[in-house]
């Protein structure tokens, strides 16, 4: 016949506790979980131009695949710097018009840096040319030259590429190193951007059943909208992740009233046993579909690579009282 009823709804009651020990698990755990525990030496990353373009393509290929919405997929363009049109160190990339209406996922410049002799770390600033006497600040970094061979480094330069594809005239950048010893002059440079047709960022993903649909505070369970940025979490300086830098990973909370969207047939039952026995928590607002998200990061165990990888789990589609 089974084991009893009561132990049903015991055994049911000691998983949640172990899930909610695992969720609230100490923060190396979790790290450690995501393969994100490997301790890169971000002083030895060296992508190439090359492996970089390579790797991006695989990983958008991957993310077509997958979509049911091509169009939502961005493309990757590059602009090569000639070198001849440097001044110093004022870099300056040819941007064909692409077609109207696109705009700017995201940008990255990637330099192939001179070997520096005798300096471990760098302050790299980059600033947008406005005109002759006006430049806007993009962005600062600390880099880690070689004393023997050159090194590639990356940058984020999404406002600029953003501003210079909508129009805004392309003087270039320049970029400033303080603890240079000398005038820093790169060997190669590139700006890499995501690019897709205007408007199809912010409709990547369509209405799903449970998501929230008014601001009532008081809602019952339904999905809400977490955009998680990977450089915020303080993954350290060992967060070696490309791509995707931000990404839509919702999160479930609501009241679970009666009879309101059960996950299973076991919630229904939790449910009412609930309502008898308090000792028995009443189901709350959780994910019940979840999928994975595609992620494109430095190879742990070669600083020269990039993989790609599917992290499971990482999205909630859906949610449901359980
Ligand atoms: C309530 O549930 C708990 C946990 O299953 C059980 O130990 C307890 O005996 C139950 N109480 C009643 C009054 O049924
Ligand atoms: C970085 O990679 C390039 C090839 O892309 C290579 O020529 C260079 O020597 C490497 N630098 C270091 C410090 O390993
Ligand atoms: C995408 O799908 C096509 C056909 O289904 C397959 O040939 C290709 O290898 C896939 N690409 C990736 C990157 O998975
Ligand atoms: C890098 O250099 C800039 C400009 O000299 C300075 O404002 C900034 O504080 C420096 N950043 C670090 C982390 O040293
Ligand atoms: C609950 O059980 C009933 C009867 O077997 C079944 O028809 C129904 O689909 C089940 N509901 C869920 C959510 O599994």
């Amino acid at each position: 016949m089974g084991y009893p009823f009561w132990t049903h709804i015991a055994l049911w009651t000691y998983l949640c506790l172990v899930c909610i020990i695992i969720v609230c698990g100490s923060e190396d755990n979790l790290l450690e979980e995501l393969g994100l525990d490997v301790q890169h030496d971000i002083r030895k990353i060296n992508i190439s131009q090359e492996e970089y373009v390579r790797m991006m393509k695989i990983y958008l290929d991957n993310m077509k695949n997958e979509t049911n919405n091509i169009e939502t997929v961005p493309d990757l363009v590059t602009f090569k710097s000639a070198k001849k049109s440097w001044r110093r160190t004022h870099l300056f990339f040819p941007i064909e018009r692409l077609p109207a209406q696109t705009e700017v996922d995201s940008s990255e410049l990637r330099l192939l840096a001179p070997a520096i002799p005798n300096i471990d770390l760098i302050n790299i600033s980059i600033y947008q040319i406005l005109n002759r006497r006006k430049r806007r600040f993009i962005t600062e970094k600390i880099v880690y030259p070689s004393s023997h061979q050159p090194k590639w480094w990356d940058f984020d330069l999404t406002t600029a590429a953003s501003s210079w594809l909508s129009g805004e005239p392309n003087l270039g950048i320049e970029l400033e190193c303080s603890g240079c010893q000398h005038e820093f002059h790169p060997l190669e440079a590139s700006v890499n951007a995501l690019v897709l047709p205007r408007n199809r960022r912010r409709s990547k993903r369509g209405i799903e059943r449970t998501d929230c649909r008014t601001n009532d505070a008081n809602r019952k369970c339904c999905r809400h909208k977490l955009q998680v940025d990977f450089k915020k979490l303080k993954l350290g300086e060992a967060n070696s992740i490309i791509q995707p830098k931000t990404y839509e990973a919702g999160y479930c909370r609501g009241r679970c009233p009666l009879n309101y969207n059960y996950a299973s047939n076991h919630s229904r039952i939790q449910s009412i046993v609930h309502r008898m026995n308090k000792t028995v928590p009443r189901v709350c607002c959780t994910g019940s579909k979840l999928s994975h998200l595609g992620v494109l990061r430095v190879d742990p165990h070669d600083s020269t690579k990039l993989q790609v990888e599917k992290w499971d789990n990482m999205i909630v589609l859906e949610c449901a009282c359980s």
